[in-house]
């Protein structure tokens, strides 16, 4: 048996296809373009590649977005100025800082300051706690991303045995609460976790969230599961997933190449965001 290869480029597509005719439609009935304020502290050149994405999809979509391009010394007091300018400022419906942060600037401090109603990113507590709560508003984009991915597939979730590798503030532990809020039964593992290969060989579903390339041994994947590589590290010239993708594409019912799987849907999802951003505040009437 040969996997579904799950086609996340196309999906991302179609839900960016969608919010940029609601924004239009929008626009028709007076009400302005959503606007995306982006903050980008240093040179990581990952970072830099990750909002010019970001910047781009904006674009091809109709979503207004602004960024602040800050050195890498800037303070965490000036930082924490710009975030409160921003989170008065009527014209801006969602502010994303993108991680990792220099080490001298305290990334919770960060988020926290941000208005969780322009949070876009979905990492501010209290967009977590409501997540939790069963009440999501703002939700983080990966995790959702993977939920809307797996919907688009038409996977029904409620009942699988789903087991998280990776419990990450901005990844592993909200997509254990997207999993939960969809009716499976989660196993969250993480770098304490005893006898990872016994508890994937257990799970309907699996999901990867670590960052080290083929450590999911193919043969741990149950016959006619479903596998969700998150992870993405650059070896060589070459992208490669935590999963060893050429063995488990053999037992997996679905599985999300890498890359084209996962990551085209976490920037559709910030999209997607940034105009519930403007929704959930009224923003935006002329
Ligand atoms: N760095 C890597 N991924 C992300 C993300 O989804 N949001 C932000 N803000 N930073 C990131």
């Amino acid at each position: 048996m040969t996997a579904n290869i799950i086609n996340g480029k196309e999906i991302a597509n179609k839900l960016l296809e969608k919010t940029k005719e609601e924004i239009i439609k929008r626009q028709k009935g007076k009400i302005r373009p959503p606007c995306l304020a982006v903050i980008l502290i240093g040179n990581d050149p990952a970072s830099s590649i990750y909002v010019q994405k970001k910047k781009q999809a904006c674009k091809n979509i109709g979503i207004k977005s602004i960024t602040h391009n800050l050195k890498e010394e800037t303070s965490q007091e000036v930082v924490i100025e710009l975030i409160n300018s921003l989170n008065q400022d009527k014209e801006i419906d969602g502010i994303l800082v993108q991680s990792p942060l220099p080490k001298h600037i305290d990334e919770s401090i960060v988020i926290k300051t941000i208005n969780p109603n322009k949070d876009v990113d979905g990492f501010h507590p209290i967009n977590i706690g409501l997540l939790a709560i069963k009440t999501p508003k703002l939700r983080p984009c990966t995790p959702f991303g993977v939920i809307k991915l797996l919907d688009a597939q038409g996977i029904k979730l409620a009942g699988l045995d789903a087991v998280v590798i990776g419990a990450s503030s901005h990844v592993g532990r909200p997509m254990t609460l997207e999993l939960l809020l969809a009716g499976c039964t989660v196993t969250s593992c993480h770098s304490r976790t005893q006898n990872i290969e016994r508890k994937v060989a257990q799970g309907d579903l699996i999901i990867t969230a670590i960052g080290k390339p083929n450590i999911i041994k193919g043969t741990w994947i149950k016959k006619g599961a479903i596998v969700i590589d998150i992870g993405i590290t650059r070896v060589g010239n070459k992208l490669i997933g935590d999963v060893e993708y050429d063995i488990a594409k053999y037992r997996a019912a679905y599985i999300t190449p890498v890359p084209g799987g996962v990551g085209p849907m976490t920037v559709a999802t910030l999209m997607e965001n940034t105009l519930t951003a403007q929704k959930l505040s009224k923003r935006g009437f002329h």
